[in-house]
């Protein structure tokens, strides 16, 4: 495998997005749902995750970014107040909004927010409970900090398929340059067509030193999210099983793992029963995937009373195998009956049965134009427009996007430039087929729906 293969690259940053327009009913908010309001201060600082001291992204002088801990249906106001001197955007993974789907924090519905001036989003943690994130969604910016664990826990009313744990962590996961992002933005830019090697992987934050800390016998879940930019990872504990409960806001049918890849933008939440014996550290561990050579990062897992280190070899974990990842991606099943802010939220489980009304065909491809490394989807290269598309769609302002006139499975020639943008109908049932005609791994970002992986 080729270096270059090694690296991945997180679509939302490069590509920009095409936007599934969705024409959806206006909810009003109810009263009885509750209300969290936060102040964040965003600011540029001095951190040392790798040991050397570099310019990071601070949200309330925290690197990583304070993690939102709420409750489906709560109302979350967040104002953010810009102190670095770019734009910055934040993007609230996790947030299927219906009313203020415009409000997810991407280009194209949402302005960054300029320097020195504040914005406030306001948005309803509805319908999914689980694992999620928020990050930067623009400039490189997730590659100095800024992104954060958000996690939905459900409404008394609301069942959950697994026992209740006697806590649980949340685990940031991530690749780290050295280099500011601001020199990796003007690599990509000059037309390197990928980035280096990361230096580190972090764990929360910093490399081989969280730990967590539970009670012997007990059973905790681990929130674990891959924040990082571009690398996969492999994520295992020594001594103890991964039960996977939870993906992204949809329980699965709870299969056991010894490790779990965990691709970039990702989240699962995994149960971990501290039955392993006596009362020491063990090692949490954080490999790459698809990388040569494979970095790796650690902490502990904390027996309360512990009066040992964590010793031993670090357990291995899968290392270039991209099959091993499919075909492990294809273990991970949801269970359709459980899960849901509130039942049935789609009005089926019988997801098999229903008929694709529309097959929308993404191919991925990259080329040099105007002496710019661009990624294109099916022959276009995305320019954000100076008016939101959202905007432009509710005002009826033409000329800003160009409806329905992508061509699918275009690929060949060198990309143009535009604003494509794919309308579909309420309550069609689509399949998005994605397919990667480059020799790295893409991830890309499917905002504003729940999506269900089916291949
Ligand atoms: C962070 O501060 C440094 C030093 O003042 C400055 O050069 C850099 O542009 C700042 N970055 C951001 C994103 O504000
Ligand atoms: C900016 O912050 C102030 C208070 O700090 C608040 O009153 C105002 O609504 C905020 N503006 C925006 C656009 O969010
Ligand atoms: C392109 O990437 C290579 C390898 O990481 C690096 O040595 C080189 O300096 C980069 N070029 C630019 C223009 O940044
Ligand atoms: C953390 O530990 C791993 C595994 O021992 C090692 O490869 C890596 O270099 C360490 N990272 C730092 C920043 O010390
Ligand atoms: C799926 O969820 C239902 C409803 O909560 C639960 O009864 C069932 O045990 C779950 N199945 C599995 C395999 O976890
Ligand atoms: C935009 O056009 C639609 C359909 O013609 C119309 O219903 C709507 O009121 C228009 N919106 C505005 C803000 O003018």
């Amino acid at each position: 495998m080729r270096q270059t293969e090694a690296a991945g690259s997180d679509r939302q940053f490069f590509l920009g997005t095409i936007l599934v327009i969705i024409c959806l009913s206006v909810f009003s908010v109810k009263a009885e749902d509750a209300y969290r309001y936060y102040t964040w201060t965003v600011t540029n600082g001095t951190i040392y995750p790798l040991g050397v001291p570099q310019q990071g992204i601070l949200i309330n002088g925290q690197f990583p970014g304070p993690t939102i801990e709420c409750v489906t249906n709560e109302n979350i106001v967040v104002n953010v107040i810009n102190k670095l001197d770019e734009p910055f955007l934040i993007t609230w993974n996790g947030i299927k909004q219906r009313r203020t789907s415009w409000q997810d924090g991407l280009l194209g519905t949402n302005c960054p927010i300029p320097p020195n001036t504040n914005w406030t989003y306001k948005f309803q943690a509805k319908d999914q409970i689980g694992t999620f994130s928020y990050f930067p969604s623009t400039k490189l910016h997730r590659a100095a900090g800024g992104f954060g664990g958000f996690n939905i826990a459900q409404r008394s009313v609301i069942s959950i398929p697994y026992p209740k744990p006697d806590g649980e962590f949340t685990l940031l996961v991530g690749d780290w340059y050295k280099t500011d992002h601001k020199v990796l933005r003007r690599m990509l830019d000059l037309g390197n067509t990928s980035l280096p090697l990361p230096d580190g992987l972090l764990i929360n934050g910093i490399s081989n030193g969280s730990v967590f800390t539970g009670e012997p016998g007990k059973s905790y879940k681990f929130r674990v999210t891959n924040v990082g930019i571009e690398t996969s990872i492999n994520f295992r504990i020594q001594g103890h099983a991964l039960k996977l409960i939870e993906v992204e806001g949809s329980h699965t049918l709870q299969d056991t793992y010894q490790s779990l890849d965990v691709h970039v933008g990702q989240s699962v939440a995994v149960l971990v029963t501290l039955n392993n014996g006596p009362s020491k550290d063990y090692f949490i561990v954080a490999s790459t995937r698809f990388t040569k050579p494979i970095l790796t990062t650690t902490a502990y897992l904390r027996y309360a009373g512990s009066t040992a280190q964590a010793s031993g070899p670090l357990p291995t974990g899968p290392t270039y195998h991209i099959h091993w990842s499919m075909k492990q991606a294809r273990t991970i099943r949801l269970n359709l009956t459980a899960n849901a802010a509130r039942p049935n939220p789609q009005g089926s489980f019988h997801y098999g049965t229903i008929k694709i009304s529309r097959s929308i065909v993404l191919v991925n491809t990259q080329a040099k134009i105007n002496g710019k490394l661009r990624y294109a989807v099916n022959g276009i290269s995305y320019l954000d427009p100076a008016t939101p598309l959202k905007l432009a769609d509710w005002f009826n302002i033409s000329g800003v996007f160009s409806l329905n006139t992508i061509k699918y499975g275009q690929t060949s020639g060198l990309p143009t430039l535009g604003t494509p943008v794919i309308g579909t109908t309420f309550h069609d049932f689509i399949e998005i087929v994605f397919q990667n005609t480059e020799t790295k791994i893409q991830s890309w970002h499917l905002d504003g729906y729940s999506f269900y992986v089916v291949g």
